[in-house]
């Protein structure tokens, strides 16, 4: 690829661009499948009734299916982080020590939560981009009772060895309990967490599950289950305990957003109708045409040992991530700058949800436009060739 100086010019969106699709590209919230969303235009049915408890009890079961491990699902009516707080009220005592893992936006927010409720909390920090490193995470974790760690940073694009990490921070302490943000690994990124012994695994709707965002998940071990805090004083709504027990008994304490539970089993049926590794591969194959089309045009991967889940990519010289993401919108396509304070290090593209491989080589052909227009430099089709290379 050769590439020149940008010229500061760009162009006026094409003519045609009114007609273009506008699609989401970001890692969250995704593209929804059409089936799933007339799910969610069905007459209103009642949590209490029979086919209510029957869609909620088949959802759970569905969702401990996807993580592949017998884990009890909670499913709550908030986002994802919602579903990480009950987790870490639900299972860690007031005043107890807690080590947060941070290297990104995400692992960052579960630090100020934590001092938030007061907990005493350690950070083990690495710069945003790079990989936290097992040993430094377990030596923390000697005299700690709980792990907040985030297995795929979707600020930075790096998916963190969580398996050991886990098996280290274990070694250091068998009865540490280890809460992973597996937001937008879970149903995309290889996740063993019985093997890695990871006890609660959080996740939210509207990442892999392709579903619209307003449900949270949280999946606990059995072993956890035995360890659960009743009554605990950091909250009532998100009282993890409390609700385990009642969806076991297909029954909500609150009114669940069960229009969107009956829309999420409908997108489930899709993921869980290929074995959990073809499905953890495709995305990878996705994931990796993004990275092989931007690196081809200038704009490599952030991180050393990428995510699935998004193509965090440092743009062209002379072009900013605000720029591209702001070209990508242009062209109606909905991708993501960096996060705050890194918007023009980085932008960011994802075919997490309901887009397939076809959607990936898409992507990287409007790569190729946003940066044309951008004023770089590079052989038409050589961003796409990269793609399909990696999809072969
Ligand atoms: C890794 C990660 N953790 C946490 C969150 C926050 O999730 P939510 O917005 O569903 O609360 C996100 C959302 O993008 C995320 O990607």
């Amino acid at each position: 690829m050769t590439q020149t100086a940008p010229s500061a010019q760009t162009s006026d969106v094409p003519e045609y661009t009114p007609l273009n699709r506008h699609r989401l590209i970001a890692p969250g919230p995704v593209e929804v499948a059409p089936d799933v969303l007339l799910a969610l235009a069905q007459p209103q049915m009642h949590h209490r009734a029979k086919e209510g408890i029957e869609k909620l009890m088949y959802a759970r079961q569905q969702l401990s299916q996807l993580l592949g491990d017998p884990y009890d699902a909670v499913i709550t009516t908030s986002s994802g982080t919602g579903a990480f707080e009950g987790a870490l009220v639900s299972t860690t005592p007031p005043g107890a020590k807690v080590v947060n893992a941070q290297a990104g936006k995400f692992s960052e927010r579960w630090g100020q939560m934590a001092q938030r409720f007061g907990y005493d909390v350690q950070i083990v920090a690495k710069p945003w981009g790079e990989l936290l490193d097992a040993d430094e995470v377990a030596e923390a974790c000697k005299d700690a009772y709980t792990l907040c760690i985030t297995h795929s940073e979707t600020s930075t694009g790096a998916l963190h060895d969580l398996g050991a990490i886990a098996k280290a921070a274990r070694a250091q302490n068998p009865d540490l309990i280890i809460i992973a943000d597996c937001i937008t690994s879970y149903g995309v990124a290889e996740l063993r967490p019985a093997a890695w012994g990871v006890d609660v695994i959080v996740s939210g709707s509207q990442k892999g599950t392709a579903t619209p965002p307003g449900l949270g998940f949280v999946l606990f071990s059995p072993e956890v289950q035995t360890r659960m805090i009743k009554d605990t004083p950091h909250g009532f709504y998100l009282d993890m305990t409390r609700e385990l027990a009642g969806q076991k008994a297909g029954s909500t304490p609150q009114t669940p957003a069960i229009n969107l539970i009956y829309a999420l089993s409908v997108a489930l049926d899709r993921l869980l109708a290929v074995p959990l590794d073809v499905l953890w591969a495709e995305q990878h194959r996705k994931n990796t045409a993004l990275i092989a089309a931007g690196t081809a045009l200038g704009a490599p991967a952030w991180a050393a040992r990428t995510s699935p889940a998004v193509a965090v990519l440092r743009p062209p010289a002379g072009v900013t991530g605000r720029q591209v993401a702001a070209r990508l919108a242009a062209l109606g396509q909905r991708a993501l700058a960096g996060q705050a304070p890194h918007e023009d290090a980085v932008f960011r593209v994802s075919t997490m949800g309901y887009a397939d491989r076809y959607d990936a080589l898409a992507i990287a052909g409007m790569l190729e436009d946003a940066f044309a227009a951008l004023g770089v430099q590079f052989e038409r089709g050589t961003g796409v060739q990269a793609a399909w290379q990696a999809l072969k």
